[in-house]
């Protein structure tokens, strides 16, 4: 785990991270070291030698004078006030090209609280590693950067203070989600899932800080009529979970109640729609909407924001077994839908109508967010960067979409075509689980759109592709599971809090 400070006072470390800004037009670069000094004479002719651009995600080296390294960072064109997520970006690079150091002071340019926020954010989502499962390897894997000390002038504003510690909650509960990603099928089942966050429930503080936790077992939720949930889990020898984590902010009244649903497939093998081969162990990424949503709770608790959650993580494994759901089965959801199975790896929607109508039962709720590896064609749709936003509440909607850009998390809005809606019609059922395939992201959040009730705002993040990153880090976004909608999830809470 990475800590964090905040200092305006002398640098401690033996290494120095400050910006590098090129300015437009000009092949002109500015060191941007925020309120140290560094002799430009010295270092701009050696950053030309050694082929500076200042673009962002470029991380150059250099022995320093004050301290042993110096860092020069990316932040793309000069600015007079660089955006938070230009910040955020190359802080993360450094902290990332640090792994392996034990300390380092960050100095960019932190003139407004939610730059120092930035930085430390930055650093703290750029500084993390994954060795969890290396043994004979690990020796030539550098571990994450230990200690990021921000360095502001702002250093003693109780605004900046408080930032910080925000920071190290989000980086806290961003390396969970990461982790959790990370993990494989053979060392994270439904089960142990459920386990990993009573235990974290209980760390942060349980019933004192407000966080409650429920596990609906799969004979509970046989017989409790969960369709959904056991038809996707019964073809594995890990049984199927429902994880629920509430939150109630403790003596305050709670401002606003939020239900957040989360995806939490531990393996998506596709069960009798067998996927190819090839690709496939990314499936192990398909239970991302569930540990986002349940560390975004934890952090919110952390934050002791005054907004009431309830969250819901449908957990199973979908597998291939001669218990494995058929395609043309009907089964009957929570709620008492019946829907025909035409395609076993259309199981996320499964999982999902089930916990929907289930959080649908507090009427206390003002909103309801899912969150899900849905659809490869969200990937086809958007790309690999950006997730998508469905919704039946444009206001909630923009809302949203514009708190995901302030916290630097790509998202976008797809509509939803009512004319994709009568794909999923079945001659046989109330609906099936998969209809036409073109547009088939918008034809998953139909399906979603059928377990809402009309008035209650609702947004469905579709982060199929986001949520794994199979390309090469950049900014402070690792290899492998990226922890994305989380930031996004709590500062919604946070935009609630304050409205
Ligand atoms: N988990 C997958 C979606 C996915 C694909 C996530 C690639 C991340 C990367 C989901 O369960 C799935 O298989 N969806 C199908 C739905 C289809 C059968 C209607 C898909 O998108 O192909
Ligand atoms: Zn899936
Ligand atoms: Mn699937």
């Amino acid at each position: 785990m990475t800590t964090i400070h905040l200092t305006d006072g002398i640098i401690k470390d033996e290494i120095l991270v400050v910006g590098l800004s090129h300015k437009q037009g000009k092949n002109s670069l500015s060191i941007e070291s925020g309120d140290i000094a560094l002799d430009a004479k010295k270092f701009l002719p050696l950053l030309v030698d050694l082929g500076a651009t200042g673009k962002s995600d470029e991380v150059i080296k250099v022995a320093g004078t004050a301290t042993r390294l110096l860092v020069f960072t990316g932040l793309g064109e000069h600015k007079a006030k660089f955006a938070d997520e230009t910040l955020r970006r190359a802080a993360g690079a450094a902290a990332r090209e640090l792994a392996g150091s034990s300390s380092a002071t960050f100095s960019l340019p932190t003139k407004h609280v939610a730059s120092v926020a930035a930085v430390a954010e930055g650093a703290l989502l750029g500084a993390y590693v994954f060795n969890k499962f290396r043994v004979d390897s690990l020796g030539d894997r550098r571990p994450s950067l230990k200690s990021v000390t921000v360095h502001s002038s702002l250093a003693q504003d109780s605004k900046a203070k408080a930032a910080v510690k925000r920071a190290a909650v989000i980086g806290d509960q961003v390396k969970i989600v990461r982790d959790l990603i990370n993990t494989p099928p053979s060392h994270l089942t439904p089960d142990s899932f459920c386990k990993i966050f009573s235990e974290l429930v209980k760390k942060a503080g349980g019933a004192s800080a407000g966080l409650k936790v429920t596990i609906t077992n799969e004979s509970q939720l046989k017989s409790k009529g969960y369709g959904g949930i056991t038809s996707v889990g019964q073809g594995s020898a890990n049984p199927p979970r429902l994880l629920h984590i509430s939150y109630r902010p403790a003596k305050v009244k709670a401002l606003k109640t939020f239900a957040f649903v989360g995806k939490g497939i531990t393996f998506d093998t596709g069960g009798l729609a067998l996927k190819p081969a090839v690709g496939m162990e990314a499936m192990k990424s398909d239970m991302s909407g569930a540990a986002a949503v349940c560390a975004a709770t934890i952090a919110i608790a952390l934050l002791k924001l005054p907004i009431a959650i309830d969250c819901y993580a449908p957990l199973a494994e979908n597998m291939v077994s001669d218990n494995a759901t058929r395609p043309s089965d009907i089964i009957t959801m929570y709620g008492g839908k019946t829907i025909e199975v035409i395609n076993p790896d259309a199981e996320g929607r499964l999982v999902l109508g089930d916990a929907l109508v289930k959080a649908q039962e507090n009427k206390q709720l003002d909103a309801i967010v899912d969150v899900a590896t849905l659809t490869s064609a969200q990937v086809v749709a958007l790309g690999t960067r950006t997730s998508a936003i469905m919704t039946n509440n444009q206001e909630f909607s923009d809302h949203f979409f514009a708190i995901t850009k302030e916290v630097g998390e790509a998202f976008w809005p797809m509509p939803l075509p009512v004319e994709l809606r009568a794909s999923l019609d079945s001659p046989v059922a109330d609906m099936a689980n998969s209809g036409e395939r073109m547009g088939s992201m918008m034809v998953g959040g139909l399906f979603l759109k059928e377990f809402i009730a009309p008035e209650l705002p609702w947004l469905h993040l579709d982060i199929a592709g986001p949520a794994y990153n199979e390309g090469q880090p950049y900014g402070y976004t690792p290899v492998g599971g990226t922890g994305v909608a989380l930031r996004s999830l709590v500062a919604l809470a946070e935009s609630a809090a304050i409205s």
